[in-house]
């Protein structure tokens, strides 16, 4: 099958590396793409938000299926476009993408389906979030409805701090994603993710993660998209990703379905492991960034096929998704100055050179340059190795880490620090 891959990042470099790997494919096509996923695919500038330009590639260059890496295309509506143009799109309608587009909807729809999350109010104005503040204890969770590139939570630990980020969103300061603000109850517990493929119908598993989103070592500093990534995440017991597909998951999906917006892709539930049981914090409606990375690099699967089962809505003729035993462990290395302003143009060496059986670099936000490879971006390289424990995988990108020429760049030292330090104790 021809595919065209959309998108930019390590999310869909790992994609692409895997696709590549597909007995079905014949030829795959990146946009806009990166020079790491050049490598697998070829490279061809479209703006994707004009559809219509996209379809006109689709049609000439015979696509089979669009498979849809970042959420703003998603929630934009490209995919009910193609689908309504006759092609197979992995990546959900505009209108379940909501899940990811308003924080709102997602918890209107936790509430309708009785889906375990924090308690909530959604508010349109200044005056009526003031109102509505006191009712929640300290910290409350102040969020912006719309997507807000992850930077759209404050958790705000006084009633001060709380009106202050109340007054920052409804004044503007998150554009139009705090035209609604969403209070919301303060949960604790561990954080996993777990991701889900489902054709609207079906639902399969596919693997559970944990990212590490501070930008400094124990997890300090400011949020970031993420600095790195494992899986499987042990947290997430066999018992509790059962609780997570039968009270989370399979209720979302059956839900929208009655609703009339069947979702189609990958559902990206971030979860709170609370001592009630696993709570739903939020849905994205893509695969993670860097938690792809690790998912692809532990996948025993065809890539292209199963997406394709997706986009088909054939999900139920497949088995369970395999995926290997081993652990996967990715470091973000990042341009000094993210999640600020990253600098731009640093030289990057030697990347090619620590690729082996166990260790994949996964280009993001890289450039070439006069011929030369440079960082192009906040995140810039994913260094992603396999392990028979996380520790080992740790140990492994720390060394690939070490062997790449990246001076103007920086990483954490301290990925999966939790799961190594739960392996060493047992
Ligand atoms: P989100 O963008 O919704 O994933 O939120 C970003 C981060 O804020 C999450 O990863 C959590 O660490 C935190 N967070 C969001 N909602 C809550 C909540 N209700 N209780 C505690 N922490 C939260
Ligand atoms: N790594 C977090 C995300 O992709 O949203």
């Amino acid at each position: 099958m021809n595919i065209l891959l959309i998108g930019s990042g390590g999310r869909e470099h790992a994609l692409a590396w895997k696709l590549a790997q597909s007995a079905a494919l014949k030829k795959l096509y990146a946009a806009p793409g990166n020079p790491g996923i050049a490598q697998c695919a070829e490279l061809v500038s479209l703006n994707v938000s004009d559809h219509s330009a996209v379809i006109q590639f689709c049609q000439d260059k015979d696509i089979d299926l669009v498979i849809v890496g970042p959420e703003a295309p998603l929630v934009d509506g490209l995919g009910d476009t193609l689908r309504a143009a006759g092609f197979a799109v992995f990546g959900p309608d505009k209108a379940p993408a909501q899940l990811e587009g308003s924080k709102g909807f997602t918890k209107d729809l936790c509430a309708s389906a009785n889906i375990p999350t924090a308690g909530y109010v959604r508010t349109t104005s200044l005056e009526q979030a003031r109102a509505e503040l006191p009712k929640f204890g300290l910290p409350v969770v102040i969020k912006a409805d719309g997507l807000a590139a992850g930077k759209g939570v404050i958790i705000a630990e006084t009633a001060e701090a709380a009106d202050a980020a109340l007054v920052d969103m409804y004044g503007g300061g998150f554009g139009d994603a705090g035209a609604e603000v969403v209070l919301e109850e303060f949960m604790t517990g561990e954080e996993a993710s777990f991701f889900a493929l489902t054709d609207g119908k079906s639902v399969l598993a596919f693997g559970s993660a944990q990212d590490h989103k501070r930008v400094g070592d124990g997890d300090t500093g400011p949020n970031t998209g993420g600095m790195g990534a494992y899986s499987p995440a042990k947290v997430l017991t066999p018992e509790l990703e059962r609780q997570v597909m039968e009270r989370i998951i399979q209720p979302t999906v059956d839900t929208l379905a009655a609703e009339g917006m069947p979702y189609s892709g990958v559902l990206y539930a971030g979860l709170m492991l609370t001592s009630e049981g696993p709570k739903l914090i939020e849905y994205n409606a893509r695969f993670g960034d860097p938690e792809c990375q690790v998912l692809m690099m532990r996948l025993e699967e065809d890539l292209a096929q199963l997406l394709m089962y997706v986009a088909q809505g054939k999900l139920a003729q497949r088995n369970a998704i395999a995926m290997s035993d081993t652990a996967a462990l990715t470091v973000v290395m990042a341009a000094k100055g993210y999640p600020g302003t990253p600098e731009k143009g640093g030289a990057i060496g030697s990347v090619d050179d620590v690729s082996s059986d166990t260790v994949q670099v996964f280009h993001a936000g890289t450039a070439i340059k006069d011929g030369a490879l440079v960082a192009n971006g906040g995140r810039v390289l994913n260094v992603t190795a396999l392990g028979n424990s996380i520790g080992e995988a740790q140990t492994r990108a720390y060394a690939a880490v070490d062997a790449i020429d990246f001076p103007s760049g920086f990483c954490r030292q301290d990925i999966g620090w939790r799961e190594v330090a739960r392996e060493q104790d047992n």
